[in-house]
């Protein structure tokens, strides 16, 4: 790619933080320009859903190559929503990891051209602390302090982790614009909870699989749950009993989850409950219909159905806010922060929100554009290591199984 001929436009204030992030790691190609961690110009997000949708699930060469074929015109819309060109941006940040290793190369093979052709700093950026940065960045740019230290859930797709994180954002830190000022705010984690087996948006999204709805089924089983009694089929709570492994001595087995158990619960459910015809005969019909969403599903669900789904849900957030708002009191954090694709679920947010405030501590949610994947958040998670000088060597490759604290 060519790099775009400045336009005699009014230039942007002198270390402004103009960052151009790149993001990449499962099935939406991303560019955002993000100024300052604080102030979002554009965020363009080319999601591959319709393709993957037909197989119940992400494959990843065909996420490779719809990132292939996306990346030049989703960085072209960024810039040009930013009203920017390349030449004015400060720094290019990319995801280095976790994530699936080809998807994770095109975005980091695009921005380590882009880097090496404009002479820019190259910034790489864990996509788990971006999800965490989305909610900072929204905060900032609200002007709203989050107070350290602060527990963050993310829950997605492929992750459910408690972080600590230690140092950070706080009121010190923002200038008198918003900003937040250099050499503060770099921030620390620690990991101190992690799913022994699936993500909990993996678990929404099988069970959506396994009862014939689409993909991917967060969105599916949030919109029918609201159909259902959440109280219908008395799933029990999730129980770790030994501490597994090597463990980390940090790590207390009160804050481990583990959702294939209630994945298995629901397809005995259906098992000894005879669904599987009507779960049949509901694949069927919403296979017919073009681009197909849970208002199509609804007419297609009994009532013995949508109960399911409730208790399901209710299931994965008594578990989710049960482990975090008791690592929120044993770690005597100030905030709780909750992101990634799960965090978009409604009633998760009400659970969350309600007990909070039951307990007075500050929550903080991304908005529902930012929760699932995005290039803003990895933007913003770029700027403190951008005011630190903290750059990527020219060795940046894909981090597949990169950790966060
Ligand atoms: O953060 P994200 O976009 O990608 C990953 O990093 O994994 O999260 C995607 C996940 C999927 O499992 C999807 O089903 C789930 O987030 N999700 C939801 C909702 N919206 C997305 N799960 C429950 N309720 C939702 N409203
Ligand atoms: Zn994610």
């Amino acid at each position: 790619m060519q790099p775009e001929t400045p336009q005699p436009q009014s230039k942007p204030k002198q270390h402004a933080g103009l960052i151009l992030g790149i993001e990449s790691s499962c099935d939406e190609t991303s560019a955002a320009v993000v100024e300052a961690g604080a102030r979002v110009l554009s965020n363009v997000v080319a999601s591959q859903v319709r393709t993957h949708a037909r197989y119940g699930g992400v494959v990843p060469e065909l996420a490779s190559r719809e990132h292939l074929l996306n990346i030049v015109p989703v960085v072209r819309a960024a810039l040009e929503q930013a009203n920017l060109t390349l030449d004015q941006l400060d720094a290019i940040a990319v995801t280095e990891g976790p994530g699936l290793s080809g998807a994770l190369l095109v975005g980091i093979l695009y921005a380590k051209a882009l880097a090496f052709a404009l002479n820019k700093p190259l910034i790489a950026v864990n996509h788990l602390e971006g999800h965490i940065h989305a909610v900072l960045l929204e905060a900032r740019e609200q002007h709203q302090a989050i107070a350290a230290p602060l527990l963050a859930l993310v829950v997605s797709g492929g992750h459910t982790h408690l972080y600590l994180a230690e140092e950070g954002f706080s009121a010190e830190g923002i200038s008198a614009e918003g900003l937040y000022t250099e050499g503060k705010g770099v921030w620390k984690y620690r990991n101190v909870g992690k799913t022994l087996d699936d993500a909990a948006g993996e678990a929404f999204d099988k069970v959506a699989k396994l009862l014939g709805l689409g993909y991917p089924g967060g969105p599916w089983m949030d919109a029918l749950a609201q159909h259902g009694d959440a109280r219908a089929v008395p799933f029990g709570p999730v129980t770790i009993k030994q501490k597994p492994y090597r463990e980390p001595a940090a790590q207390s087995p009160r804050f481990l989850f583990s959702f294939s158990g209630l994945k298995t619960a629901v397809l005995r459910y259906v098992e000894t409950h005879n669904l599987q015809a009507q779960i049949t005969a509901r694949r069927t019909a919403l296979a017919a219909i073009e681009n197909p969403g849970p208002q199509d599903a609804l007419p297609l669900c009994d009532k013995e159905t949508l109960n399911l789904i409730a208790s399901f849900q209710r299931a994965v957030i008594d578990d989710l806010l049960r482990k975090t708002f008791a690592a929120a009191e044993a770690l005597h954090v100030r905030s709780l922060v909750i992101s990634g694709g799960v965090a978009a679920n409604r009633e998760l947010r009400r659970r969350f929100t309600q007990e909070a405030s039951r307990r007075a501590l500050s929550l903080a949610f991304p908005s529902i554009a930012l929760s699932t994947d995005n290039a803003a958040m990895i933007a913003a998670a770029a700027w403190p290591r951008f005011a630190a000088g903290s750059f990527a060597s020219e060795e940046l490759s894909a981090e597949p199984s990169l950790k966060l604290g």
